[in-house]
This record gives structure tokens, sequence and C-alpha cells, in this order.
């Protein structure tokens, strides 16, 4: 088989379905079957989610430890391959612990949806039209969502501006809905395109686009926490020494776009970990976090801050666009984001975005912390060893002992496993 111009292959089964993989890709049974074990989920369950199933791409599912947010001791499950986020996490929450943990607060669960106007011959005062028909407005798109409603969310206020683009002004009426506990893109896209032909009857333009803005300036997760000096020192250097250094670091990268770009993938790191490992987008979540870090300030800036108390200690904080919800969407139908959300114990989107914001503060705190220090290698060096080591034919205990002498020696290497592992069974023979 050479052509990927397959009609029909959602109608198809699973058993046909992994017949085409296997003659157009030459995969095998035991391929097959692994792609195929859908583990938690029915295969059933994961065609309903997507389309063209043909299994599932599992994804390690670890637990951050020691996080207190607003006074409460949370374990945070964090979905990712990346070796070295979750224990640096764990640590950093540890260091957290001593001046209380995280303090976190959000703006409100608002959403913006968009709709496009072109063709206005006078923009500005269709501007004016649009939010003259304020209440109309929201009362169409309420119309349209009812349970929202019920539950206090829904359409709440209208904002028109006018966008200068390469094909003249466009009117661009922002709707503002408060989405309670749900990502809200569904409820925000039907309500955008239910009021789009009353806009074009009252101004004349012609809609185009009606979709959600990621970029959620108006659902922040902010957090807060102060790292004692104390706790933060390492074997070689003092608090003062550490504070001074992630300052540097922190400086760096909010006046480096190409530093800023790794800086923040590093708080990434930790919140898509939550954000996978609850089943929500985490796309919208890096869309909104990498716009919010440009548009804030008129350029590319770090999403987190740091400055020193009175006291020389540090003072972390992280605000960014955090929409993910509860209800609808994956995290109320994937066992295993339930099972994750009720570990966290939230019962509100805004809840889980707290904790959220502070795993993001938490991660980039460990990241500045080791790179302003031993660099960042060792730490990652010595699971990486582990994996080497098992790679060479370690089994057992062998593993962390001859990890432990690659480690010591700076030398992660197959060749060099292979030898501590022939050397540590000759001592063990004799
Ligand atoms: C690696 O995934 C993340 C870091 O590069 C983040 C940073 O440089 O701040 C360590």
């Amino acid at each position: 088989m050479t052509s990927s111009e397959i009609s029909g292959f959602y109608r198809k089964g699973a058993q046909e379905r992994w017949q085409v993989l296997r003659e157009f890709g030459g995969l095998s049974d035991a391929e097959l079957a692994t792609i195929g074990n859908t583990g938690a989920l029915a295969f059933d369950q994961v065609n309903r989610m997507i389309e063209n199933v043909v299994g599932v791409h599992p994804l390690p599912l670890g637990v951050a430890m020691n996080f207190r947010v607003n006074g409460r001791d949370v374990l945070v499950p964090m979905a990712i391959e990346e070796p070295s986020v979750v224990a640096a996490a764990s640590n950093a929450a540890r260091m957290a612990r001593k001046r209380g943990g995280f303090a976190a607060s959000t703006s409100g669960p608002v959403m913006i949806g968009q709709i496009q106007l072109v063709g206005v011959p006078d923009p500005h005062g269709a501007r004016l039209t649009i939010l003259a028909h304020r209440d109309e407005i929201l009362a169409s798109a309420n119309e349209k969502d009812p349970v929202l409603v019920k539950y206090g969310g829904g359409a709440k206020d209208v904002e028109v501006r006018v966008v200068e683009t390469a094909r003249g002004p466009m009117v661009v009426t922002h709707l503002l809905v408060d989405c309670r506990d749900a990502m809200g893109a569904n409820a925000i896209n039907t309500m955008a395109e239910a009021i789009a032909p009353r806009l074009e009857a009252w101004t004349g333009g012609r809609v185009y686009l009606r979709i959600i803005s990621n970029l959620a300036v108006r659902r922040l997760a902010r957090a807060r926490a102060v790292f004692d000096k104390e706790a933060i020192k390492t074997d070689e250097l003092s608090g003062e020494e550490v504070v001074e250094g992630i300052l540097e670091a922190f400086a760096f990268a909010d006046a480096d776009p190409f530093r800023c770009a790794t800086h923040n993938k590093g708080i990434m790191n930790g919140i898509d970990a939550v954000v996978v490992a609850t089943g929500n987008d985490w796309r919208a979540v890096e869309a909104g976090a990498h716009a919010y870090a440009a548009w804030k300030s008129g350029g590319y800036r770090s999403l987190t801050t740091y400055e020193k108390d009175r006291e020389g200690n540090l003072v972390g904080t992280i605000e960014l666009p955090m929409p993910v919800g509860l209800v609808g969407g994956a995290t109320a139908v994937h066992p295993t984001a339930k099972a994750n959300v009720k570990l966290l114990g939230v019962k509100t989107a805004s809840e889980l975005a707290e904790i959220i914001a502070s795993v993001g503060l938490a991660q980039n705190f460990a990241a500045l912390r080791a790179l302003a220090t031993e660099g960042i290698q060792r730490g990652h060096m010595s699971l990486h060893a582990r994996n080497i080591a098992a790679t060479a034919g370690a089994v057992g205990d062998e593993i962390d002992r001859v990890a432990e002498v690659l480690v010591r020696e700076r030398k992660v290497r197959m060749d060099r496993a292979a030898e501590v592992l022939a050397d540590l069974r000759g001592k063990m023979d004799k």
C-alpha cells in the first residue's frame, strides 16, 4: 500500500484499521499490540474522543510532593515524558514550605470570544452602534447556554475594538463570557456564531471569524512564594549567593527573548504536565502563556518575577492565563484525568488553576536555582545514568550502583556503563 488517500478509515473497526497500518507502515503484530493497548480506557471510549483512533499514546504519570497551596497540602499529578521535572517541582515545593508554600489566586473564569467584521464603512461609528446593543447581545448569547447561566456564568459584557490590518480597519467585537468550571471554548464559539448576524445587520459589515481568543487576559492565575534564603542554599553556595544567582538569571530572561523562551519553557514543563494529567487543553494554555508573555508589556518577557524581601529571602511570583476546566471536555470523561482531579481535591476550575500556577512557579524556581548554581546537567544525569545502566544490562541493585559511578565520574556513556557493570559482576564473583 503506498497511497495515504484512504477514505472511510473512520468507518473501519479496530482490526481493519490496524491492518492498514500493518500494510502501510510495516508495523509488526507486537508494535500494533503496543499501540492498540488502550490501558485504562476502553477502545470505544477513545474512539469517541478523536477521529481515526488506532490506540493510545501513554505518558508517564508522576506525582509531585510537598506542595502547599493556599494553606492546603496537595499531591500534584504530572503527565510528562521529561526526566527531572517531577523531582524538581517537588524539591522547589519543599523549599517553599518554610515560608508557608504558595499563595495563589485567580481573576475569575472569564474568556473572550471574538467576532471579526470587515468592510464596515464607518468602523468607529459601528463600534458605538454595537456597544449600544450590549444588552441585546448578552441576552441572545445567553439564550444559547441556559445551563451555564443557571450556574452563575454566561456572557457578561461586550467590548469592541477597531483593529487596523493590512486589509483595512476591522471591527472586532469581544464577548466576555464567565465560563465557571468549563474551559468554555464550545460555549463561546456557539455564542459568537449566534450573535454574528445581528452585528452584520446593525453595521452593514460582513462577519468572517467567530472564535474564542486564547489570549485569555481575563482568566489569569497567579501564585506567589517566599523562598527562605536558608532553605535554598546549596553544598557549595550560601543562601545569599543563591538568591543573587537567581536574580541574575531572572534579569537575563526578562531582558533577552532568546533566554526568555527557554525560561518560560521551563515554567511550562510543570504547567503542561498538570494540564495534561487533568485532561485539559495544553495547547490553549501554551498559546495563552506565550501570547501573554509578549502582550503584557510590549515585548516577550518572563511569566515570573523574582525580588528580595527585606530579610534577603527570594520572593517569586507568576501570572498567566489559565483556561482550564473541570466539566465538559476530556476532564469529565477520561478515567485517569478524573482520578487525578480527585487526588488534587479541587472543586472548581479556579482552584485547579491556582495549583497549576504554583507548579509553574516551583518549576521555574527549581530550574533557575540549578542553572545559577551547579548547572542543570547533574540533576538530569542521575536519571539518565540509570537508563544507561539498565540499557547496558544492569538489573536490580546493579542499576543504582552503576549509575552512581557514571555520575561521579561524569561519564554517562554506554561503554563506561558496560565496563563498570563487568567490573561489579567480576567483584561479586570473587
Ligand atoms: C528544560 O526542559 C527546561 C530548562 O531549560 C528551563 C530553563 O532553562 O530555565 C532547564
